[in-house]
């Protein structure tokens, strides 16, 4: 049996990971392959309460499980966001969850922004490296808060790093029948970081001769995303222009609350959370949209094999999407939880999936 731990987290995360992991339960019983889930409280509370984030001897707990689904952190009270940092950015980098997947698919052409654009003009995935780049913390400030003050935020490339997110996304590509690629920089002005970028991909390239590799600016990138999006089947890019990047394509699917994201590495205990945050001002009133959270738990099914559980997930939120068995904020009249029950309503009704 799998074994999932759990980390709602704060604000809407808790509410939200509620939702998936009813979803979850229910896949499981309609499969015949029940998950064992444990639920672990680190997070602004706990934190507040006993000053610890995530002790180290946690990590060691949580490898012992296949995944973890995470909701959001993030606290008023906690303004420097330190448990935030520790958690989320200490699990990316302490199980070196080297894979940022964000896939961007429009479920409903109601959903997009974009005028005109249908579901199948919005579907690709975005993989962002989740290791290094401007996220290392190496750096510092010198004579702070003075006039003469400097602040050094150092930008990591390794070629190690580099190297294996842009295999990732050829070979991601390669196994699901996509002939594009797209590796995204600013080597025009980084001109040592990027460039190291730039030569891993095009030495990378010739071992899929297949696959149509294309390079893109940053910035022009973010304009091609909004001018046509169906030109787009796979992303990869650097940490920090990753983290922008998907949340334009968050945009294009409905909002923050449709985007599902892992952090994996492959083969091991990868990390699964909606890209969302935790929206402190909408907690507690069951209003959250839930489907981000729900997607990702489908998200997570796939990374353990589980992929026709995890098309049962989304197509049960593609039928509520379509159904208007919606939240609020996609214009429904569904809270959280009525959002999650329909959404197991759509798993339960269908019939059983074969093991
Ligand atoms: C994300 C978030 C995080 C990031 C924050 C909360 C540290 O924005 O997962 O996209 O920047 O990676
Ligand atoms: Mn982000």
């Amino acid at each position: 049996m799998k074994r999932i731990a759990v980390i709602p987290g704060d604000g809407i995360g808790i509410e939200v990971i509620r939702e998936a992991v009813k979803v979850l339960e229910a896949v499981g019983s309609v499969s015949g392959n029940p998950l064992k889930i444990d639920s672990y409280d680190y997070g602004a509370e706990r934190y507040l309460r006993t000053g610890e984030t995530l002790p180290p001897g946690e990590m060691d707990r949580l490898k012992e499980y296949d995944a973890i689904l995470l909701g959001a952190l993030g606290d008023p009270r906690v303004p420097d966001m330190k448990h935030a940092a520790d958690i989320l950015l200490g699990l990316r980098f302490g199980l070196d969850l080297y894979v940022n997947y964000r896939p961007v698919r429009l479920l409903d052409e109601r959903l997009c922004p974009l005028k005109g654009r249908k579901p199948a003009d919005v579907d690709f995935v975005v993989f962002r490296e989740n290791t290094e780049g401007l996220y290392v913390g190496v750096g510092g400030i010198f004579k702070k808060g003075t006039s003469e003050e400097i602040a050094i935020q150092e930008d990591i490339n390794t070629r190690k790093g580099v190297e294996r997110i842009i295999r990732h996304a050829f070979q991601y590509a390669a196994e699901n029948n996509l002939t594009r690629v797209v590796m995204s920089d600013k080597s025009n002005v980084l001109t040592y970081g990027h460039d190291l970028w730039q030569r891993v991909f095009r030495s990378l390239a010739p071992e899929y001769p297949r696959i149509e590799a294309r390079h893109l600016y940053v910035d022009a990138l973010a304009m091609q995303m909004v001018k046509d999006p169906s030109q787009f089947q796979v992303i990869v890019t650097c940490n920090m222009f990753g983290d922008i990047v998907t949340d334009l394509g968050a945009q294009l699917q409905g909002g923050l609350g449709m985007a599902a994201s892992g952090n994996i590495h492959p083969g091991r205990v990868s990390l699964f959370e909606p890209v969302h945050g935790s929206a402190p001002k909408y907690a507690g009133l069951n209003i959250a949209n839930p489907f981000g959270a729900i997607l990702t738990a489908g998200l997570l099914l796939d990374y353990l094999g589980a992929k026709q559980e995890a098309r049962r997930v989304e197509g049960a939120v593609v039928a509520c999407v379509r159904g208007d068995r919606t939240p609020k904020e996609l214009g429904g009249r569904l809270g959280t939880r009525e959002t999650g029950d329909a959404v197991v309503q759509e798993i339960l009704s269908a019939s059983p999936i074969p093991s």
